[in-house]
């Protein structure tokens, strides 16, 4: 992808934290996600690409918006064809209740980069480059935190691991503490984990668990781009959430939507099948302050965020800090940036 491109999608980003941020603690996480993916859309139609949303909010009928298949971009016949996987906010609950650690990310690459998958669960494991070609999710659990932590050169008890908290993960949080891991047990917002597993200066070893598949995708591409490794599996909702019926229908409907994509389930999806070429960009903003970015900080109209920007042909790691006068930005954008 054409390099000057890059910087572009940090601009995308950047809106979309700052619309969200208008929400902040406000209680309405729907508004507050409204807000960023209409930010996020406007600002990628400015972009000179011929772009195609394939992670979005969901399919055509029940998302107006950054939906799957969606064109976007200027779209000129001189422009790049680029496909797009957007979460314009990772943390809805946490930007609506003031918590820590929301994000507003995308990843972008050339024609049939990203795997399409649909909007169900996907369980994800991650580590870094120094322990790649290590994980393989057909073993159990504590064999990859055997084989992770002796590629690394530690012990178990040395090892630190990310898992979202959420009930279907209370037994494997305990077999994981039996066997002496730190696990750091994460409300929401699994993204941030799995890039920072992959940051060369972080204590994070490994992500797992399962979380959206939207993000697995989005994630892996910050994965592939920093060297590290991924696997993943996508599992019907009745699996994660137990058999009601309401369960079972959304199940049938998630498996015919991998039928027609062509995508297995139930099977381990490799970091290559998740994104399949280095050519890609990923950028994230800050909404509140995690351990991956700072929040954004505002003060009348003057904003200033934090974003990383990753480029995956060259390995490039940037972290932008903006200031943002809000009263010059463009109209339509400013009425997303007051509540
Ligand atoms: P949203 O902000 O889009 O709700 O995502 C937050 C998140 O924690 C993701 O990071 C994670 O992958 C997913 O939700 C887990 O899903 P669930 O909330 O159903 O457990």
């Amino acid at each position: 992808m054409n390099r000057s491109l890059s910087i572009e999608f940090s601009r995308v980003t950047e809106a979309a934290a700052l619309a969200a941020f208008a929400w902040l603690g406000r209680g309405n996480k729907n508004a507050a996600d409204e807000a960023a993916v209409k930010a996020m859309r406007l600002l990628l139609n400015q972009m000179e690409i011929q772009g195609e949303v394939v992670i979005g909010e969901g399919e055509i009928d029940q998302a107006p918006m950054l939906y799957i298949g969606e064109k976007i971009g200027l779209s000129r016949p001189e422009d790049e064809v680029v496909t797009i996987a957007v979460d314009p906010i990772d943390g809805t609950r946490m930007t609506a209740m003031g918590q820590a650690n929301a994000l507003s990310v995308l990843a972008a690459g050339g024609k049939d980069t990203f795997l399409q998958a649909p909007d169900m669960y996907m369980e994800k494991l991650v580590v870094g480059n120094d322990a790649k070609g290590m994980i393989d999710l057909n073993l159990p659990i504590e064999e990859n935190l055997r084989r992770v932590a002796s590629k690394k050169g530690k012990l178990l008890s040395q090892l630190t691991v990310a898992v979202l908290d959420k009930p279907r993960h209370t037994k494997v949080i305990a077999e994981m503490q039996q066997l002496g891991v730190r696990v750091m047990a994460i409300p929401d917002g699994d993204v941030a984990a799995a890039v920072q597993c992959c940051l060369p200066e972080s204590e994070l070893d490994i992500l797992y668990g399962i979380g959206g598949a939207p993000e697995g995708v989005v994630a892996a591409a910050a994965v592939r781009a920093l060297g590290g490794d991924m696997q993943a599996r996508l599992i019907p909702r009745n699996q994660v959430k137990g058999n009601s019926l309401e369960n079972l229908a959304y199940a049938e409907n998630e498996i015919s939507r991998c039928e027609a994509l062509n995508v297995p389930i139930n099977e381990v999806l490799k970091l290559e099948d998740l994104v399949r070429d280095d050519n890609i960009v990923f950028s994230a903003t800050g909404i509140t302050t995690g351990d991956l970015l700072k929040g954004i900080q505002r003060k009348g109209n003057l904003a200033t965020t934090e974003t990383l920007l990753i480029r995956g042909r060259s390995r490039t790691i940037r972290k932008i800090q903006s200031s943002h006068y809000l009263d010059r930005k463009d109209a339509d954008l400013h009425t997303l940036l007051n509540v």
